[in-house]
């Protein structure tokens, strides 16, 4: 089994993890040599792919962009795999690994868009620093975004969407789009994630930023 190094929170595995145990055998480790292979593509790298069904639609339907994904989660990462396999998409990576284990294998300036959608909102002061999105993993983005590539966040906490508002404030980013509406769920935004689905069930506030990094 693939294992990730960095200290981790979260849950590792659930229900679903014995019946697609039988994909494990499709994962393999980042290496520098394996993305230097695929540079020259259009990348996107999903951060935290979660039940790994949205990256697996849009890797089936955008053939002309390639996607890595990636996430602690085994369950979303084997889901994935299922996914690519059957499907036969060779546009498609994902890694049972922690983002921050990850992006050292990424050359710099190589990935066109980047997405963090929900991710965990660790609400109690005191966790955090358990945060995904924080100063040090925007750091590491930063070397790997092209200049012109876009990140996309989304989150239905409010505290977590202003925090990641004011990092990403402090760097050389450029607000996409001026509409007054443009943080707030709508048709134009909408994601189609799970943790998305649920928060519009609890009747939650959704929130949502693309940013296109200057250089
Ligand atoms: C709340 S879920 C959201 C999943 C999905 N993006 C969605 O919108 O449904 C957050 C996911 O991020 C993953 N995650 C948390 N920290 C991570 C990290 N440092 N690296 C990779 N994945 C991470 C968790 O395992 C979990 O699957």
């Amino acid at each position: 089994m693939i294992e990730s190094e960095s200290r981790y929170f979260g849950r590792k595995q659930g229900k679903s993890f014995q019946r697609l145990s039988r994909f494990q055998n499709l994962l393999f480790k980042p290496s520098k040599l394996f993305f230097q292979k695929i540079i020259n593509q259009t990348l996107v790298l999903e951060i935290g792919i979660g039940d790994g069904i949205k990256i697996s639609k849009d890797a089936f339907s955008n053939s002309k962009k390639t996607f890595i994904g990636c996430d602690i989660f085994m369950d979303g990462i084997l889901r994935a795999a299922r996914h690519q396999s059957e499907n036969n998409l060779k546009n498609l990576f994902v890694f049972r690994n922690n983002v921050q284990d990850l992006i050292p294998y990424l050359p710099d300036h190589s990935l066109d868009n980047v997405r963090i959608y929900f991710p965990d909102p660790w609400p109690k002061a005191r966790h955090k620093k358990r945060r995904t999105f924080n100063e040090d993993l925007l750091k590491q983005l930063l070397r790997v975004m092209k200049p012109g590539s876009c990140l996309d966040f989304a989150s239905d906490h409010g505290d977590y969407f202003l925090d990641s508002m004011i990092l990403v404030s402090k760097f050389d980013f450029k607000i996409q789009g001026n509409t007054p509406n443009m943080w707030q769920y709508s048709i134009f935004n909408a994601i189609g994630t799970k943790y998305e689905k649920k928060a519009l069930d609890k009747n939650s506030k959704l929130f949502y930023f693309s940013v296109l990094k200057s250089n």
